[in-house]
């Protein structure tokens, strides 16, 4: 029944806002329920939690009960013991007249660097540790050895992602995932040429798709079909996406979409707009190692187009007998031995991705 009611009020929430509090007043006094009866990040959109919580409280948007009502209300909040928040006075540019050094500072960075796992320094300790004390036993030892010590953590962004095992690898960069998928998805013809990206997708995605028309041979000013959102609006409408896959679908070779837009935080509906994708590194660091996913009906279908060793059989990589036995799926696309002092950053993170949710992360 609550659930009806948060339902019923939300729906109420998007075609008559300027009643909104007279129907909280109603189901508190009918219904005699917590006044805490909506989730705002059920909102389709960060401005869109917020007018709904200051339309609820009867405030500015910019009010400080605004920001204590998401704090408060937050099922996440107990998320933040589990990182390292940089103090005020620690950060650059603090001017200590103005503000209590010794608060822990509010941080928005959640995309371009998330706060650092407190697990992190522990499990690159362990890993100097390992290789100063064993030397190249390090590779087999362990509980992260370092000869498979990404996959050891490849279960935990597949349940994020809602992948199984096989599909996902974590390696490399981002962009250097993307070209990788790239070079095998992306077979453009004169008829089938076109790759559908937002305006302003991430500026290393927009490069990389440029670079790889332009390495086809294509001329991206007419090979990049660029979606902006409509005039007045900040977000794309999945409805406009499909529409424009449905009319230019002849021409479309590739669809490229972030899961989550990194600058409005828009999540996609990726379940609608394509069936493979990627995902980003959660709070691995900077330049940390990055994740792919090739969807297990391709796993034989498609293969890479450059290799190297560590897509090689682990049963047989070290045969070293220059016989490519190559994994199937994305485990194919790895190229190097993976730097173990960045899967300990990663793990750290995943762990706490993981008991924050145990299930996919568009659930979430
Ligand atoms: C959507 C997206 N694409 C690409 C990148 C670039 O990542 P990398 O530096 O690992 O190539 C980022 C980095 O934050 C990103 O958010």
């Amino acid at each position: 029944m609550f659930k009806g009611v948060k339902e019923h009020f939300t729906d109420r929430l998007y075609v008559e806002s300027a009643t909104l509090t007279e129907y909280e007043r109603f189901i508190q006094l009918e219904l005699k329920i917590s006044p805490v009866i909506m989730d705002p990040f059920d909102a389709r959109s960060p401005r869109e939690a917020l007018e709904l919580v200051s339309n609820l409280l009867g405030c500015s948007l910019t009010s400080s009960e605004v920001a204590t009502y998401l704090d408060k209300n937050d099922e996440l909040k107990h998320l933040r013991e589990q990182f390292m928040i940089p103090q005020v006075a620690e950060l650059p540019s603090t001017d200590l007249k103005l503000v209590d050094g010794t608060k822990e500072c509010i941080y928005f960075a959640g995309n371009s660097l998330g706060l650092q796992p407190k697990m992190a320094k522990t499990y690159i300790e362990e890993e100097l540790d390992k290789w100063a004390k064993t030397g190249v036993h390090g590779h087999v030892h362990g509980t992260r050895p370092w000869t498979w010590a990404e996959n050891t953590i490849e279960e935990l962004m597949a349940n994020i992602v809602g992948a199984k095992g096989a599909e996902v690898a974590l390696m490399n960069g981002l962009t250097v995932n993307l070209h990788l998928l790239l070079l095998s998805f992306y077979k453009p013809t004169a008829k089938r040429h076109k790759v559908l990206i937002e305006d302003k997708a991430f500026p290393s995605d927009h490069y990389a798709v440029e670079s790889q028309i332009q390495f086809r041979g294509y001329d991206p000013k007419r090979s990049m079909l660029i979606m902006k959102p409509r005039p007045g609006e900040e977000v794309l409408r999945t409805e406009d996406i499909l529409e424009t896959i449905d009319k230019e679908g002849d021409s479309i070779a590739v669809v490229l979409f972030s899961g989550v837009q990194y600058y409005t935080g828009q999540l996609f509906d990726m379940a609608a707009i394509t069936k493979a994708g990627q995902q980003k590194y959660v709070n691995s660091g900077a330049g940390g190692l990055a994740g792919a996913f090739i969807h297990e009906k391709n796993a034989h279908s498609v293969k890479p187009a450059l290799l190297g060793w560590w897509g090689h059989d682990l049963t047989t990589r070290f045969q070293m007998d220059n016989k490519m036995d190559l994994l199937p799926g994305i485990g194919g696309y790895r190229l190097s031995n993976q730097p173990v002092l960045l899967v300990c950053p990663l793990q750290a993170s995943l762990e706490v991705k993981y008991i924050w949710t145990g299930h996919p992360l568009e659930e979430e």
